[in-house]
Protein backbone atom coordinates (compact mmCIF):
# COMPACT_ATOMS: atom_id res chain seq x y z
CA UNK A 1 0.00 0.00 0.00
CA UNK A 2 0.94 3.13 -0.70
CA UNK A 3 1.98 5.65 2.11
CA UNK A 4 -0.48 8.26 3.43
CA UNK A 5 -0.36 11.86 2.24
CA UNK A 6 -0.36 14.51 4.86
CA UNK A 7 -0.14 18.15 4.54
CA UNK A 8 0.24 19.86 7.44
CA UNK A 9 0.87 23.99 8.02
CA UNK A 10 2.80 25.41 11.39
CA UNK A 11 3.96 28.77 12.60
CA UNK A 12 2.48 32.13 12.55
CA UNK A 13 1.74 34.39 9.23
CA UNK A 14 3.56 37.46 8.33
CA UNK A 15 1.65 40.37 7.24
CA UNK A 16 4.40 43.05 5.84
CA UNK A 17 3.63 47.05 6.87
CA UNK A 18 6.53 47.97 5.15
CA UNK A 19 10.20 46.05 4.97
CA UNK A 20 10.91 46.51 8.63
CA UNK A 21 7.39 45.81 10.17
CA UNK A 22 4.76 43.40 10.04
CA UNK A 23 1.79 42.22 11.98
CA UNK A 24 2.00 37.96 12.87
CA UNK A 25 1.50 36.07 16.55
CA UNK A 26 3.09 33.91 18.87
CA UNK A 27 3.12 30.90 17.72
CA UNK A 28 6.46 29.13 17.19
CA UNK A 29 5.55 26.27 14.99
CA UNK A 30 6.86 23.62 18.14
CA UNK A 31 3.24 21.74 17.38
CA UNK A 32 3.07 21.73 13.78
CA UNK A 33 6.41 20.77 13.46
CA UNK A 34 5.64 17.72 16.33
CA UNK A 35 2.46 16.84 14.09
CA UNK A 36 4.89 16.51 11.10
CA UNK A 37 7.90 14.58 12.74
CA UNK A 38 5.48 12.15 14.45
CA UNK A 39 3.46 11.56 11.23
CA UNK A 40 6.96 11.21 9.47
CA UNK A 41 7.86 8.31 12.25
CA UNK A 42 4.57 7.00 11.75
CA UNK A 43 5.29 5.97 7.87
CA UNK A 44 3.35 8.76 6.07
CA UNK A 45 4.64 10.82 3.14
CA UNK A 46 4.76 14.38 4.65
CA UNK A 47 4.89 17.96 3.86
CA UNK A 48 4.48 20.73 5.44
CA UNK A 49 4.03 24.00 4.96
CA UNK A 50 5.63 26.26 7.39
CA UNK A 51 5.35 30.47 8.33
CA UNK A 52 8.62 31.90 9.45
CA UNK A 53 9.94 29.75 12.79
CA UNK A 54 13.22 29.48 14.34
CA UNK A 55 13.12 25.64 14.36
CA UNK A 56 15.49 23.18 12.44
CA UNK A 57 14.30 21.97 9.86
CA UNK A 58 12.88 18.03 9.86
CA UNK A 59 14.50 15.49 8.19
CA UNK A 60 12.64 13.75 5.96
CA UNK A 61 9.71 16.22 5.09
CA UNK A 62 9.52 17.97 2.34
CA UNK A 63 9.34 21.92 3.25
CA UNK A 64 7.94 24.40 2.02
CA UNK A 65 8.25 27.90 3.36
CA UNK A 66 5.77 30.84 3.44
CA UNK A 67 5.58 34.02 4.90
CA UNK A 68 1.72 35.84 4.83
CA UNK A 69 -1.38 34.10 4.55
CA UNK A 70 -1.95 34.66 1.23
CA UNK A 71 1.51 32.82 0.64
CA UNK A 72 0.27 30.20 2.69
CA UNK A 73 -3.11 29.84 0.89
CA UNK A 74 -1.49 29.55 -2.38
CA UNK A 75 0.81 26.71 -1.21
CA UNK A 76 -2.12 24.68 0.30
CA UNK A 77 -4.49 25.18 -2.39
CA UNK A 78 -1.83 23.57 -5.05
CA UNK A 79 -1.09 20.77 -3.10
CA UNK A 80 -4.34 19.50 -1.20
CA UNK A 81 -5.75 17.57 -4.24
CA UNK A 82 -2.56 15.35 -3.70
CA UNK A 83 -3.18 14.67 -0.06
CA UNK A 84 -4.88 12.12 2.12
CA UNK A 85 -4.86 14.25 5.39
CA UNK A 86 -4.78 17.91 5.52
CA UNK A 87 -3.71 19.62 9.27
CA UNK A 88 -3.86 23.37 9.86
CA UNK A 89 -1.80 23.54 13.12
CA UNK A 90 -0.51 27.06 11.31
CA UNK A 91 -1.71 30.67 13.07
CA UNK A 92 -2.95 32.41 10.35
CA UNK A 93 -3.29 35.78 10.47
CA UNK A 94 -6.73 36.79 10.01
CA UNK A 95 -5.84 40.25 9.06
CA UNK A 96 -3.71 42.45 6.61
CA UNK A 97 -2.43 45.67 6.14
CA UNK A 98 -4.38 47.27 3.16
CA UNK A 99 -1.43 48.29 1.61
CA UNK A 100 2.50 47.48 2.26
CA UNK A 101 4.94 49.48 1.16
CA UNK A 102 7.99 48.11 -1.04
CA UNK A 103 10.00 51.06 0.91
CA UNK A 104 10.63 51.38 4.84
CA UNK A 105 7.86 54.37 5.73
CA UNK A 106 9.34 57.56 7.90
CA UNK A 107 7.40 58.04 11.24
CA UNK A 108 6.00 60.77 9.41
CA UNK A 109 4.52 59.17 6.27
CA UNK A 110 3.36 55.93 8.74
CA UNK A 111 -0.58 55.79 9.42
CA UNK A 112 -2.07 57.01 12.19
CA UNK A 113 -4.71 54.35 11.81
CA UNK A 114 -3.80 51.43 9.88
CA UNK A 115 -6.22 50.07 7.78
CA UNK A 116 -6.50 46.24 7.64
CA UNK A 117 -8.28 44.04 4.97
CA UNK A 118 -9.44 40.15 5.97
CA UNK A 119 -7.14 37.36 4.99
CA UNK A 120 -9.10 34.67 3.05
CA UNK A 121 -9.87 31.77 5.39
CA UNK A 122 -7.75 29.09 3.94
CA UNK A 123 -9.71 26.23 6.16
CA UNK A 124 -12.72 26.96 5.61
CA UNK A 125 -12.12 26.87 1.77
CA UNK A 126 -10.36 23.22 2.13
CA UNK A 127 -13.81 22.35 4.13
CA UNK A 128 -16.10 23.20 0.96
CA UNK A 129 -13.60 21.48 -1.20
CA UNK A 130 -12.35 18.61 0.09
CA UNK A 131 -13.38 15.12 -1.41
CA UNK A 132 -15.10 12.06 0.68
CA UNK A 133 -11.42 10.37 0.91
CA UNK A 134 -9.73 13.22 2.63
CA UNK A 135 -9.66 14.05 6.29
CA UNK A 136 -9.71 17.93 7.16
CA UNK A 137 -8.14 18.47 10.80
CA UNK A 138 -8.13 22.07 12.18
CA UNK A 139 -6.77 23.61 15.52
CA UNK A 140 -9.33 25.95 17.56
CA UNK A 141 -6.92 28.63 19.45
CA UNK A 142 -9.20 30.17 22.14
CA UNK A 143 -8.57 32.24 25.41
CA UNK A 144 -12.10 30.99 26.54
CA UNK A 145 -15.25 29.19 26.02
CA UNK A 146 -12.63 26.87 24.51
CA UNK A 147 -15.15 23.26 23.68
CA UNK A 148 -17.55 25.49 22.67
CA UNK A 149 -15.69 27.62 19.81
CA UNK A 150 -13.64 24.82 18.89
CA UNK A 151 -17.24 22.99 18.12
CA UNK A 152 -18.45 25.75 16.20
CA UNK A 153 -15.61 26.09 14.20
CA UNK A 154 -15.55 22.26 13.48
CA UNK A 155 -19.05 22.64 12.22
CA UNK A 156 -18.49 25.87 10.28
CA UNK A 157 -15.58 25.01 8.36
CA UNK A 158 -16.73 21.26 7.54
CA UNK A 159 -13.95 19.28 9.39
CA UNK A 160 -13.06 15.78 10.42
CA UNK A 161 -11.60 17.08 13.42
CA UNK A 162 -10.35 19.80 15.61
CA UNK A 163 -8.09 20.69 18.39
CA UNK A 164 -9.17 22.46 21.01
CA UNK A 165 -6.01 24.53 22.53
CA UNK A 166 -6.37 26.75 25.02
CA UNK A 167 -3.88 29.27 24.84
CA UNK A 168 -4.77 31.58 27.56
CA UNK A 169 -2.08 29.34 30.15
CA UNK A 170 1.44 30.50 29.72
CA UNK A 171 2.59 26.87 30.24
CA UNK A 172 0.77 25.24 27.30
CA UNK A 173 0.03 26.05 23.73
CA UNK A 174 1.85 28.70 21.90
CA UNK A 175 5.70 29.44 22.01
CA UNK A 176 5.64 26.70 25.28
CA UNK A 177 7.12 23.06 24.48
CA UNK A 178 4.04 21.42 26.51
CA UNK A 179 0.33 21.54 25.47
CA UNK A 180 -2.92 20.14 26.39
CA UNK A 181 -5.67 19.87 24.12
CA UNK A 182 -8.93 18.29 23.39
CA UNK A 183 -9.56 16.63 20.26
CA UNK A 184 -13.04 16.81 19.12
CA UNK A 185 -14.36 14.84 15.84
CA UNK A 186 -17.41 15.26 13.35
CA UNK A 187 -18.92 12.35 15.04
CA UNK A 188 -19.04 13.59 18.83
CA UNK A 189 -15.87 11.80 19.86
CA UNK A 190 -14.37 13.58 22.64
CA UNK A 191 -10.44 13.09 23.59
CA UNK A 192 -9.17 15.26 26.39
CA UNK A 193 -5.00 15.11 26.06
CA UNK A 194 -3.50 16.27 29.19
CA UNK A 195 -0.48 18.31 29.48
CA UNK A 196 2.74 16.94 27.98
CA UNK A 197 5.61 17.29 25.83
CA UNK A 198 4.31 18.50 22.09
CA UNK A 199 5.51 15.56 20.75
CA UNK A 200 3.97 13.34 23.20
CA UNK A 201 0.74 15.57 22.72
CA UNK A 202 1.12 15.27 18.51
CA UNK A 203 1.31 11.66 18.95
CA UNK A 204 -1.64 10.90 20.75
CA UNK A 205 -3.52 12.94 18.23
CA UNK A 206 -1.97 11.49 15.07
CA UNK A 207 -2.82 7.58 16.46
CA UNK A 208 -6.45 8.57 17.67
CA UNK A 209 -7.49 9.89 13.91
CA UNK A 210 -5.10 7.08 12.30
CA UNK A 211 -7.13 4.30 14.65
CA UNK A 212 -10.72 5.94 13.46
CA UNK A 213 -9.34 6.24 10.16
CA UNK A 214 -8.67 2.70 9.96
CA UNK A 215 -11.93 1.47 11.67
CA UNK A 216 -13.91 3.61 8.92
CA UNK A 217 -12.36 2.41 6.32
CA UNK A 218 -12.82 -1.14 7.05
N1 LIG B 1 -7.30 29.37 9.73
C1 LIG B 1 -7.12 29.46 8.37
N2 LIG B 1 -7.15 30.69 7.77
C2 LIG B 1 -7.37 31.80 8.49
C3 LIG B 1 -7.56 31.72 9.88
C4 LIG B 1 -7.52 30.49 10.49
O1 LIG B 1 -6.92 28.45 7.71
N3 LIG B 1 -7.40 32.97 7.87
C5 LIG B 1 -7.31 28.04 10.37
C6 LIG B 1 -6.24 27.81 11.42
O2 LIG B 1 -5.09 27.25 10.85
C7 LIG B 1 -6.91 26.85 12.38
C8 LIG B 1 -8.39 27.19 12.27
O3 LIG B 1 -8.54 27.90 11.04
O4 LIG B 1 -6.74 25.52 12.00
C9 LIG B 1 -8.96 28.03 13.39
O5 LIG B 1 -8.16 29.17 13.57
P1 LIG B 1 -8.44 30.18 14.77
O6 LIG B 1 -7.42 31.26 14.72
O7 LIG B 1 -8.66 29.43 16.04
O8 LIG B 1 -9.88 30.75 14.42
P2 LIG B 1 -10.43 31.68 13.30
O9 LIG B 1 -11.11 30.83 12.30
O10 LIG B 1 -9.38 32.62 12.80
O11 LIG B 1 -11.57 32.46 14.11
P3 LIG B 1 -11.44 33.56 15.27
O12 LIG B 1 -10.11 34.25 15.09
O13 LIG B 1 -12.60 34.44 15.02
O14 LIG B 1 -11.54 32.81 16.57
Amino acid sequence: MPPLKCLISAGPTREWIDPVRFISNPSSGKMGYALAKEARDMGFEVCLVSGPVELPKPIGIEMVDVESALDMKRAIDEKFSFYDWVIMAAAVCDHRSESSSKIKLPKEHFPENLSMTRNPDILKDLGKKKSKSQLLVGFAAETHMVLESARKKLKQKNLDWIVANDVSKTNQGFSSDQNAVTLISSNGLEKQIYLADKSIVAKEILHAIHLSWLEKAH
